[in-house]
Protein backbone atom coordinates (compact mmCIF):
# COMPACT_ATOMS: atom_id res chain seq x y z
CA UNK A 1 0.00 0.00 0.00
CA UNK A 2 1.36 3.12 -0.64
CA UNK A 3 2.20 5.60 1.39
CA UNK A 4 -0.92 8.69 1.11
CA UNK A 5 -0.32 11.84 -0.70
CA UNK A 6 -1.85 14.90 -0.39
CA UNK A 7 -3.19 15.92 -3.41
CA UNK A 8 -3.47 19.32 -5.05
CA UNK A 9 -7.29 20.75 -4.18
CA UNK A 10 -9.36 22.77 -6.61
CA UNK A 11 -8.96 26.13 -5.96
CA UNK A 12 -12.85 26.57 -5.82
CA UNK A 13 -16.26 24.82 -6.05
CA UNK A 14 -16.14 26.86 -9.78
CA UNK A 15 -13.15 25.39 -10.92
CA UNK A 16 -14.08 21.86 -9.75
CA UNK A 17 -17.53 22.35 -11.77
CA UNK A 18 -15.72 23.53 -14.64
CA UNK A 19 -13.07 21.33 -14.65
CA UNK A 20 -15.99 17.96 -14.33
CA UNK A 21 -18.21 19.71 -17.04
CA UNK A 22 -14.72 19.84 -19.30
CA UNK A 23 -13.98 15.96 -18.77
CA UNK A 24 -17.89 15.49 -19.84
CA UNK A 25 -18.68 17.83 -22.37
CA UNK A 26 -16.57 16.87 -25.12
CA UNK A 27 -15.86 14.69 -28.54
CA UNK A 28 -18.55 12.94 -26.57
CA UNK A 29 -21.49 15.18 -27.13
CA UNK A 30 -20.24 17.16 -30.77
CA UNK A 31 -19.16 14.05 -32.63
CA UNK A 32 -19.88 10.79 -30.76
CA UNK A 33 -23.30 11.54 -29.79
CA UNK A 34 -24.62 12.75 -33.14
CA UNK A 35 -23.42 9.48 -35.20
CA UNK A 36 -24.17 7.46 -32.61
CA UNK A 37 -27.74 8.31 -32.70
CA UNK A 38 -27.87 8.39 -36.79
CA UNK A 39 -26.47 4.36 -36.89
CA UNK A 40 -29.32 3.22 -34.04
CA UNK A 41 -32.40 5.74 -35.85
CA UNK A 42 -32.42 8.75 -33.99
CA UNK A 43 -35.29 9.18 -31.59
CA UNK A 44 -35.64 5.96 -30.09
CA UNK A 45 -32.04 6.15 -29.30
CA UNK A 46 -32.29 9.47 -28.06
CA UNK A 47 -35.30 8.84 -25.43
CA UNK A 48 -33.20 5.93 -24.20
CA UNK A 49 -30.20 7.68 -24.04
CA UNK A 50 -31.80 10.54 -21.41
CA UNK A 51 -33.23 7.83 -19.09
CA UNK A 52 -30.35 6.14 -19.16
CA UNK A 53 -28.36 9.24 -17.95
CA UNK A 54 -30.83 10.25 -15.32
CA UNK A 55 -31.65 6.92 -14.04
CA UNK A 56 -28.17 4.93 -14.32
CA UNK A 57 -25.72 7.79 -14.88
CA UNK A 58 -26.83 10.62 -12.80
CA UNK A 59 -26.95 7.77 -9.13
CA UNK A 60 -23.54 6.29 -10.46
CA UNK A 61 -22.11 9.78 -10.91
CA UNK A 62 -22.89 11.05 -7.49
CA UNK A 63 -21.81 7.06 -6.29
CA UNK A 64 -18.10 7.83 -8.19
CA UNK A 65 -17.70 11.55 -6.94
CA UNK A 66 -18.14 10.60 -3.39
CA UNK A 67 -15.72 7.49 -3.38
CA UNK A 68 -13.33 9.69 -5.04
CA UNK A 69 -14.21 12.32 -2.13
CA UNK A 70 -14.32 10.00 0.77
CA UNK A 71 -11.62 7.98 -0.66
CA UNK A 72 -9.10 11.14 -1.19
CA UNK A 73 -6.76 9.17 -4.20
CA UNK A 74 -6.74 7.72 -7.15
CA UNK A 75 -9.01 5.13 -7.91
CA UNK A 76 -6.95 1.96 -7.50
CA UNK A 77 -6.14 3.80 -4.09
CA UNK A 78 -8.97 4.93 -2.81
CA UNK A 79 -10.70 1.78 -3.46
CA UNK A 80 -8.52 0.12 -1.29
CA UNK A 81 -8.35 2.46 1.49
CA UNK A 82 -12.53 2.33 1.19
CA UNK A 83 -12.78 -0.92 1.25
CA UNK A 84 -9.76 -1.70 4.30
CA UNK A 85 -11.87 0.90 6.23
CA UNK A 86 -15.29 -0.47 6.05
CA UNK A 87 -14.36 -4.11 6.31
CA UNK A 88 -14.41 -5.00 2.52
CA UNK A 89 -12.53 -7.41 0.23
CA UNK A 90 -9.48 -5.72 -0.51
CA UNK A 91 -10.08 -7.12 -4.28
CA UNK A 92 -12.27 -4.40 -4.59
CA UNK A 93 -9.53 -2.77 -5.64
CA UNK A 94 -9.75 -4.08 -9.21
CA UNK A 95 -12.04 -1.43 -9.87
CA UNK A 96 -9.54 1.15 -10.35
CA UNK A 97 -7.49 -0.70 -12.21
CA UNK A 98 -10.03 -1.47 -14.93
CA UNK A 99 -10.49 2.54 -15.01
CA UNK A 100 -7.30 2.83 -15.63
CA UNK A 101 -6.94 0.25 -18.27
CA UNK A 102 -10.36 1.72 -19.69
CA UNK A 103 -8.42 5.05 -19.64
CA UNK A 104 -5.73 4.04 -21.81
CA UNK A 105 -7.88 2.66 -24.41
CA UNK A 106 -10.23 5.39 -24.40
CA UNK A 107 -7.52 7.64 -24.58
CA UNK A 108 -5.99 6.11 -27.64
CA UNK A 109 -8.62 6.72 -30.13
CA UNK A 110 -10.14 9.88 -28.24
CA UNK A 111 -6.44 11.21 -29.08
CA UNK A 112 -6.66 11.15 -32.92
CA UNK A 113 -10.73 11.90 -33.09
CA UNK A 114 -9.07 15.21 -31.38
CA UNK A 115 -6.36 15.21 -33.74
CA UNK A 116 -9.33 15.12 -36.89
CA UNK A 117 -10.40 18.55 -34.87
CA UNK A 118 -7.01 20.16 -35.07
CA UNK A 119 -6.36 18.92 -38.51
CA UNK A 120 -9.64 20.99 -39.54
CA UNK A 121 -8.21 24.14 -38.22
CA UNK A 122 -6.22 25.24 -40.67
CA UNK A 123 -8.47 23.42 -43.35
CA UNK A 124 -10.98 25.65 -42.78
CA UNK A 125 -8.48 28.66 -42.44
CA UNK A 126 -7.66 28.28 -46.35
CA UNK A 127 -11.06 27.80 -47.20
CA UNK A 128 -9.88 24.68 -48.96
CA UNK A 129 -12.73 22.30 -46.83
CA UNK A 130 -15.38 24.69 -47.02
CA UNK A 131 -17.65 23.93 -50.21
CA UNK A 132 -21.49 23.76 -50.48
CA UNK A 133 -21.23 20.58 -52.52
CA UNK A 134 -21.48 17.88 -49.92
CA UNK A 135 -19.01 15.63 -52.23
CA UNK A 136 -16.28 18.06 -52.21
CA UNK A 137 -16.66 18.18 -48.25
CA UNK A 138 -16.73 14.13 -48.23
CA UNK A 139 -13.67 13.32 -50.62
CA UNK A 140 -11.89 16.38 -48.47
CA UNK A 141 -12.52 14.32 -44.72
CA UNK A 142 -12.08 10.53 -46.70
CA UNK A 143 -8.50 12.10 -48.26
CA UNK A 144 -7.64 12.84 -44.32
CA UNK A 145 -8.39 9.25 -43.27
CA UNK A 146 -7.31 7.88 -45.84
CA UNK A 147 -3.22 8.88 -45.07
CA UNK A 148 -1.98 7.45 -41.95
CA UNK A 149 1.00 9.91 -41.80
CA UNK A 150 -1.15 12.38 -41.68
CA UNK A 151 -3.46 11.42 -39.02
CA UNK A 152 -0.30 10.20 -37.40
CA UNK A 153 0.73 13.68 -36.76
CA UNK A 154 -2.65 15.62 -35.30
CA UNK A 155 -2.98 12.31 -33.11
CA UNK A 156 0.98 12.93 -32.07
CA UNK A 157 0.07 16.71 -31.58
CA UNK A 158 -3.33 16.51 -29.48
CA UNK A 159 -1.46 13.79 -26.92
CA UNK A 160 1.14 16.42 -27.14
CA UNK A 161 -1.00 18.89 -26.18
CA UNK A 162 -3.12 16.69 -23.49
CA UNK A 163 0.45 15.65 -21.70
CA UNK A 164 1.42 18.70 -21.50
CA UNK A 165 -1.18 20.32 -19.88
CA UNK A 166 -1.40 17.29 -17.49
CA UNK A 167 2.53 17.82 -16.63
CA UNK A 168 1.82 21.62 -15.66
CA UNK A 169 -0.79 20.63 -13.07
CA UNK A 170 -4.31 21.68 -12.92
CA UNK A 171 -4.08 25.09 -11.63
CA UNK A 172 -1.99 26.29 -13.97
CA UNK A 173 -3.73 26.71 -17.31
CA UNK A 174 -6.46 24.56 -17.71
CA UNK A 175 -8.91 26.29 -15.61
CA UNK A 176 -8.45 29.10 -16.98
CA UNK A 177 -8.93 28.16 -20.39
CA UNK A 178 -12.06 26.83 -19.52
CA UNK A 179 -13.34 29.46 -17.84
CA UNK A 180 -13.17 31.22 -21.43
CA UNK A 181 -13.64 28.73 -23.41
CA UNK A 182 -16.74 26.56 -22.75
CA UNK A 183 -19.38 29.21 -22.45
CA UNK A 184 -17.73 30.35 -26.12
CA UNK A 185 -18.57 26.70 -27.31
CA UNK A 186 -21.43 27.33 -26.46
CA UNK A 187 -22.72 29.93 -27.82
CA UNK A 188 -21.26 29.32 -30.98
CA UNK A 189 -23.52 26.02 -30.71
CA UNK A 190 -26.28 28.14 -30.69
CA UNK A 191 -25.45 30.11 -33.02
CA UNK A 192 -25.71 27.12 -35.53
CA UNK A 193 -28.58 25.59 -34.15
CA UNK A 194 -30.53 28.75 -34.89
CA UNK A 195 -28.78 28.98 -38.84
CA UNK A 196 -29.41 25.16 -39.07
CA UNK A 197 -33.05 25.73 -37.89
CA UNK A 198 -33.26 28.51 -40.97
CA UNK A 199 -31.14 26.78 -43.72
CA UNK A 200 -31.37 22.95 -42.99
CA UNK A 201 -34.43 20.94 -42.54
CA UNK A 202 -34.94 21.55 -39.37
CA UNK A 203 -38.61 20.08 -38.70
CA UNK A 204 -36.51 16.38 -40.34
CA UNK A 205 -34.26 16.84 -37.79
CA UNK A 206 -36.27 17.51 -34.93
CA UNK A 207 -38.58 14.57 -36.03
CA UNK A 208 -35.60 12.35 -36.33
CA UNK A 209 -34.10 12.94 -32.97
CA UNK A 210 -37.32 12.95 -31.52
CA UNK A 211 -40.18 10.66 -32.43
CA UNK A 212 -40.20 7.88 -30.65
CA UNK A 213 -40.18 4.60 -33.32
CA UNK A 214 -40.01 1.86 -30.76
CA UNK A 215 -39.93 -0.51 -33.16
CA UNK A 216 -36.36 0.44 -33.65
CA UNK A 217 -35.03 -0.39 -30.33
CA UNK A 218 -33.61 -3.81 -30.07
CA UNK A 219 -30.83 -5.05 -27.83
CA UNK A 220 -28.06 -3.24 -29.48
CA UNK A 221 -29.83 0.62 -29.71
CA UNK A 222 -30.21 0.20 -25.56
CA UNK A 223 -26.36 -1.26 -25.06
CA UNK A 224 -25.07 2.22 -27.46
CA UNK A 225 -27.49 4.55 -26.03
CA UNK A 226 -26.21 3.56 -22.31
CA UNK A 227 -22.51 3.01 -23.34
CA UNK A 228 -22.74 6.61 -24.63
CA UNK A 229 -24.19 8.25 -21.38
CA UNK A 230 -21.80 6.57 -19.48
CA UNK A 231 -19.12 8.32 -22.17
CA UNK A 232 -20.75 11.62 -22.33
CA UNK A 233 -20.94 12.11 -18.62
CA UNK A 234 -17.28 10.47 -17.70
CA UNK A 235 -18.72 7.86 -15.80
CA UNK A 236 -17.28 4.28 -14.91
CA UNK A 237 -13.86 4.99 -15.50
CA UNK A 238 -12.46 6.67 -12.79
CA UNK A 239 -12.13 10.24 -13.60
CA UNK A 240 -15.15 11.70 -11.92
CA UNK A 241 -13.19 9.66 -9.03
CA UNK A 242 -10.09 11.01 -9.84
CA UNK A 243 -11.53 14.45 -9.88
CA UNK A 244 -13.72 14.35 -6.84
CA UNK A 245 -10.00 13.38 -5.07
CA UNK A 246 -9.06 17.03 -5.03
CA UNK A 247 -12.66 17.94 -3.50
CA UNK A 248 -12.74 19.96 -0.52
CA UNK A 249 -14.90 18.24 2.54
CA UNK A 250 -17.21 21.00 2.04
CA UNK A 251 -18.28 20.33 -1.35
CA UNK A 252 -21.39 19.25 -2.23
CA UNK A 253 -21.76 16.41 -4.85
CA UNK A 254 -25.24 15.77 -5.67
CA UNK A 255 -25.55 19.30 -6.48
CA UNK A 256 -22.16 18.74 -8.75
CA UNK A 257 -23.43 15.82 -10.13
CA UNK A 258 -27.06 17.52 -11.78
CA UNK A 259 -25.14 20.25 -12.99
CA UNK A 260 -22.70 18.29 -15.13
CA UNK A 261 -25.21 16.19 -15.98
CA UNK A 262 -27.69 18.98 -17.17
CA UNK A 263 -24.68 20.65 -18.98
CA UNK A 264 -23.65 17.62 -20.80
CA UNK A 265 -27.12 16.33 -21.96
CA UNK A 266 -27.70 20.58 -23.23
CA UNK A 267 -24.58 20.26 -24.93
CA UNK A 268 -25.10 16.65 -26.57
CA UNK A 269 -28.87 17.89 -27.77
CA UNK A 270 -27.82 21.20 -29.29
CA UNK A 271 -25.14 19.80 -30.81
CA UNK A 272 -27.71 17.44 -32.95
CA UNK A 273 -29.74 19.96 -33.58
CA UNK A 274 -27.15 21.71 -35.16
CA UNK A 275 -26.14 19.00 -37.13
CA UNK A 276 -29.23 16.85 -38.23
CA UNK A 277 -30.80 19.86 -40.18
CA UNK A 278 -27.64 19.87 -42.41
CA UNK A 279 -27.28 16.44 -42.76
CA UNK A 280 -31.33 16.36 -44.20
CA UNK A 281 -30.85 19.46 -46.28
CA UNK A 282 -28.37 17.94 -48.49
CA UNK A 283 -29.32 14.91 -48.74
CA UNK A 284 -26.13 12.84 -46.39
CA UNK A 285 -27.07 9.35 -44.58
CA UNK A 286 -27.54 9.79 -40.81
CA UNK A 287 -26.39 6.73 -40.44
CA UNK A 288 -22.84 7.04 -42.26
CA UNK A 289 -21.09 6.72 -38.93
CA UNK A 290 -17.51 8.85 -37.97
CA UNK A 291 -17.15 11.06 -40.00
CA UNK A 292 -20.71 12.70 -39.47
CA UNK A 293 -19.78 15.90 -37.82
CA UNK A 294 -16.65 16.19 -40.06
CA UNK A 295 -18.74 16.86 -43.04
CA UNK A 296 -21.83 18.40 -41.51
CA UNK A 297 -19.97 21.35 -40.22
CA UNK A 298 -18.28 22.59 -43.87
CA UNK A 299 -21.28 22.37 -45.35
CA UNK A 300 -23.12 24.47 -42.60
CA UNK A 301 -20.14 27.03 -42.70
CA UNK A 302 -20.09 27.57 -46.54
CA UNK A 303 -23.82 28.69 -46.33
CA UNK A 304 -22.61 31.33 -43.62
CA UNK A 305 -21.47 34.81 -44.26
CA UNK A 306 -17.82 34.53 -42.86
CA UNK A 307 -18.05 30.94 -42.64
CA UNK A 308 -13.95 30.35 -42.42
CA UNK A 309 -13.76 32.29 -39.46
CA UNK A 310 -16.75 30.59 -37.56
CA UNK A 311 -15.81 27.32 -38.87
CA UNK A 312 -12.27 27.80 -37.70
CA UNK A 313 -13.57 29.37 -34.60
CA UNK A 314 -15.87 26.69 -34.28
CA UNK A 315 -12.92 23.69 -34.20
CA UNK A 316 -10.62 25.33 -31.99
CA UNK A 317 -13.49 25.18 -29.40
CA UNK A 318 -14.05 21.47 -30.37
CA UNK A 319 -10.21 20.93 -29.82
CA UNK A 320 -10.24 22.70 -26.59
CA UNK A 321 -13.25 20.94 -25.17
CA UNK A 322 -11.73 17.90 -26.41
CA UNK A 323 -8.41 18.26 -24.36
CA UNK A 324 -10.42 19.60 -20.57
CA UNK A 325 -11.61 15.68 -21.45
CA UNK A 326 -8.61 14.51 -22.64
CA UNK A 327 -6.74 15.47 -19.49
CA UNK A 328 -9.48 13.88 -17.72
CA UNK A 329 -8.25 10.17 -18.66
CA UNK A 330 -4.70 10.73 -18.47
CA UNK A 331 -5.21 12.32 -14.52
CA UNK A 332 -6.37 8.87 -12.74
CA UNK A 333 -3.03 7.04 -13.74
CA UNK A 334 -1.12 10.14 -13.36
CA UNK A 335 -2.34 10.75 -10.04
CA UNK A 336 -1.51 6.66 -9.12
CA UNK A 337 2.05 7.34 -10.05
CA UNK A 338 2.46 10.68 -7.89
CA UNK A 339 1.04 8.28 -4.81
CA UNK A 340 3.42 5.94 -5.69
CA UNK A 341 6.68 6.74 -4.68
CA UNK A 342 5.67 10.32 -5.92
CA UNK A 343 6.89 9.85 -9.36
CA UNK A 344 6.97 13.20 -11.34
CA UNK A 345 3.89 14.56 -13.28
CA UNK A 346 5.85 15.59 -16.06
CA UNK A 347 7.29 11.83 -16.20
CA UNK A 348 4.17 9.88 -15.51
CA UNK A 349 2.32 11.98 -18.17
CA UNK A 350 4.95 11.45 -20.21
CA UNK A 351 4.96 7.72 -19.71
CA UNK A 352 1.35 7.55 -19.77
CA UNK A 353 0.79 9.42 -22.64
CA UNK A 354 3.73 7.44 -24.91
CA UNK A 355 1.53 3.92 -24.18
CA UNK A 356 -2.04 5.86 -24.62
CA UNK A 357 -0.64 7.15 -28.54
CA UNK A 358 1.06 4.07 -29.45
CA UNK A 359 -1.95 2.11 -28.70
CA UNK A 360 -3.88 4.63 -30.64
CA UNK A 361 -1.57 3.61 -33.81
CA UNK A 362 -4.15 0.92 -34.31
CA UNK A 363 -7.41 3.28 -34.74
CA UNK A 364 -4.95 5.67 -36.86
CA UNK A 365 -4.68 2.59 -38.69
CA UNK A 366 -7.91 1.32 -39.03
CA UNK A 367 -9.54 4.18 -40.68
CA UNK A 368 -6.89 3.41 -44.41
CA UNK A 369 -4.07 0.61 -44.39
CA UNK A 370 -6.16 -1.74 -42.30
CA UNK A 371 -9.45 -0.86 -42.93
CA UNK A 372 -10.57 -4.06 -44.13
CA UNK A 373 -9.45 -5.95 -41.19
CA UNK A 374 -12.62 -6.80 -39.12
CA UNK A 375 -10.68 -9.37 -36.58
CA UNK A 376 -14.06 -10.43 -35.30
CA UNK A 377 -15.71 -10.86 -38.64
CA UNK A 378 -16.84 -14.29 -37.45
CA UNK A 379 -19.50 -13.07 -34.98
CA UNK A 380 -22.45 -11.11 -37.37
CA UNK A 381 -22.49 -7.96 -35.48
CA UNK A 382 -18.80 -7.09 -35.40
CA UNK A 383 -18.59 -8.42 -39.09
CA UNK A 384 -17.63 -5.22 -40.33
CA UNK A 385 -15.81 -3.79 -37.31
CA UNK A 386 -12.53 -2.27 -37.23
CA UNK A 387 -10.25 -1.96 -34.35
CA UNK A 388 -11.16 1.19 -34.11
CA UNK A 389 -14.52 0.08 -33.77
CA UNK A 390 -13.97 -2.91 -31.85
CA UNK A 391 -11.91 -0.53 -29.12
CA UNK A 392 -14.79 1.57 -28.89
CA UNK A 393 -17.35 -0.93 -28.18
CA UNK A 394 -15.32 -2.81 -25.62
CA UNK A 395 -14.53 0.41 -23.62
CA UNK A 396 -17.83 2.31 -23.96
CA UNK A 397 -20.06 -0.49 -23.81
CA UNK A 398 -18.57 -2.81 -21.48
CA UNK A 399 -16.03 -1.47 -19.63
CA UNK A 400 -17.65 1.41 -18.64
CA UNK A 401 -20.71 0.38 -17.94
CA UNK A 402 -19.15 -2.78 -15.84
CA UNK A 403 -16.88 0.19 -13.57
CA UNK A 404 -20.15 1.94 -13.12
CA UNK A 405 -21.83 -1.15 -12.07
CA UNK A 406 -19.44 -1.88 -9.40
CA UNK A 407 -19.16 1.70 -7.87
CA UNK A 408 -22.71 1.81 -7.45
CA UNK A 409 -22.03 -1.47 -5.83
CA UNK A 410 -19.44 -0.65 -3.39
CA UNK A 411 -21.06 3.23 -2.54
CA UNK A 412 -24.65 1.70 -1.84
CA UNK A 413 -24.15 -1.02 -0.19
CA UNK A 414 -20.44 -1.36 1.14
CA UNK A 415 -20.48 1.84 2.78
CA UNK A 416 -22.27 2.21 5.47
CA UNK A 417 -25.17 4.71 5.07
CA UNK A 418 -23.75 6.82 7.96
CA UNK A 419 -20.89 7.79 5.39
CA UNK A 420 -22.88 8.10 2.13
CA UNK A 421 -25.27 10.03 4.00
CA UNK A 422 -22.77 12.06 5.68
CA UNK A 423 -21.12 12.28 2.45
CA UNK A 424 -24.08 13.50 0.28
CA UNK A 425 -25.81 15.81 3.12
CA UNK A 426 -29.22 15.21 1.26
CA UNK A 427 -32.91 15.89 2.58
CA UNK A 428 -33.87 12.23 4.17
CA UNK A 429 -36.77 11.58 0.61
CA UNK A 430 -33.79 12.50 -1.69
CA UNK A 431 -31.22 10.77 -0.06
CA UNK A 432 -33.43 7.32 -0.24
CA UNK A 433 -34.17 7.98 -3.82
CA UNK A 434 -30.50 7.90 -4.69
CA UNK A 435 -29.93 5.09 -2.62
CA UNK A 436 -33.04 2.95 -4.25
CA UNK A 437 -31.34 4.49 -7.66
CA UNK A 438 -27.67 3.74 -6.56
CA UNK A 439 -28.63 0.15 -5.32
CA UNK A 440 -31.43 -1.42 -7.16
CA UNK A 441 -32.43 0.55 -10.67
CA UNK A 442 -28.89 1.57 -12.31
CA UNK A 443 -27.37 -1.76 -11.09
CA UNK A 444 -30.44 -3.73 -12.21
CA UNK A 445 -30.55 -1.74 -15.27
CA UNK A 446 -26.73 -2.48 -16.47
CA UNK A 447 -26.53 -5.97 -15.57
CA UNK A 448 -29.86 -6.44 -17.57
CA UNK A 449 -29.09 -4.17 -20.79
CA UNK A 450 -25.64 -6.00 -20.90
CA UNK A 451 -27.13 -9.70 -20.19
CA UNK A 452 -29.65 -9.31 -23.01
CA UNK A 453 -27.45 -6.95 -25.94
CA UNK A 454 -24.64 -9.51 -25.44
CA UNK A 455 -27.12 -12.82 -25.90
CA UNK A 456 -29.42 -11.48 -28.90
N1 LIG B 1 -16.97 12.55 -21.58
C1 LIG B 1 -15.98 12.90 -22.54
C2 LIG B 1 -16.70 13.25 -23.83
O1 LIG B 1 -17.89 13.21 -23.88
C3 LIG B 1 -14.94 11.84 -22.73
C4 LIG B 1 -14.40 11.34 -21.44
C5 LIG B 1 -13.58 12.00 -20.58
C6 LIG B 1 -14.69 10.09 -20.84
N2 LIG B 1 -13.34 11.24 -19.49
C7 LIG B 1 -14.03 10.08 -19.61
C8 LIG B 1 -15.46 9.04 -21.23
C9 LIG B 1 -14.17 8.99 -18.74
C10 LIG B 1 -15.59 7.94 -20.37
C11 LIG B 1 -14.96 7.92 -19.14
O2 LIG B 1 -16.11 13.56 -24.80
Amino acid sequence: MAAPVEHEKWSSRLTFILAAVGSAVGLGNVWKFPYTAGMNGGGAFVLIYVLCILAVGLPILIAELTLGKRGQMSPPNSMARLAREEGRHKSWQTVGWIGVAAGFLILSFYSVIGGWALAYIPKLISGSIISTDPGVVTAQFDALLADPWELLIWHSLFMGLTVFVISRGIHAGIEQAVNVLMPSLFFLLVALVIYAAIAGDFARAWSFLFSFDFAKIDGSVVLSAMGQAFFSISVGLGCMMTYGAYLPAQANIPRSAAVIVTADSIVALLAGLAIFPIVFANGLDPSSGAGLVFVTLPLAFAGVPGGEIFGTLFFILIAFAAITSSISLLEPVVSWAEEHKGVKRSLSAILAGALSWAIGLLTVLSFNVWGDFHPLSMIERFREATLFDLIDYLTSNIMLPVGGFAMAIFASWMLSKATTRAELDLPPALYKAWLLLARFVAPAAVFLILIFSVSE
